[in-house]
């Protein structure tokens, strides 16, 4: 290949993973700020907040299979509340507070939980 060409494409390259991981920066500081405090900072639930209103672990491949991306994006704008074996399970709706974009970040991210 040139090797004008093989510059061009690693200058193309660089910024967009660069901007990427900033995405995923991003979005674990969002989970970290807004999410950790009831589902733990590492996805599993295990918080005072989450044990009581049993939350679950979002690292279980089965909670991953049985959740779309649609589903976890519909809770995370529009909250949950519901009753699941007794106990209340309510979260605020996100979706006055984050944007679209902000959300998608938090759909990817908690997909890296697992
Ligand atoms: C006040 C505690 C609390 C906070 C803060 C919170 N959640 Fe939740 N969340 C819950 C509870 C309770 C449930 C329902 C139990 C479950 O399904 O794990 C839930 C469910 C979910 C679900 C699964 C919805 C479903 O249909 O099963 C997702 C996805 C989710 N939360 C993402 C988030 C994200 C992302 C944030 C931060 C922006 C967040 N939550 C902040 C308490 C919270």
């Amino acid at each position: 290949m040139n090797k004008w060409i093989i510059a061009a494409v690693v200058a193309l390259s660089l910024p967009l993973s660069a901007a990427r991981a900033e995405v995923d920066k991003k979005a674990e500081r969002l989970w970290k700020g807004k999410c950790a405090s009831c589902h733990g900072a590492d996805g599993k639930g295990q918080t005072d907040q989450g044990g009581k209103m049993g939350v679950a672990d979002y690292t279980d491949a089965a909670w991953q299979k049985g959740h779309t991306d649609a589903a976890i994006k519909d809770a995370i704008t529009k909250g949950v509340k519901r009753e699941k074996n007794g106990k209340k399970q309510e979260m605020d709706p996100f979706g006055e507070k984050l944007d679209a974009a902000q959300i998608d970040s938090l759909v990817a991210y908690i997909r890296t939980l697992k």
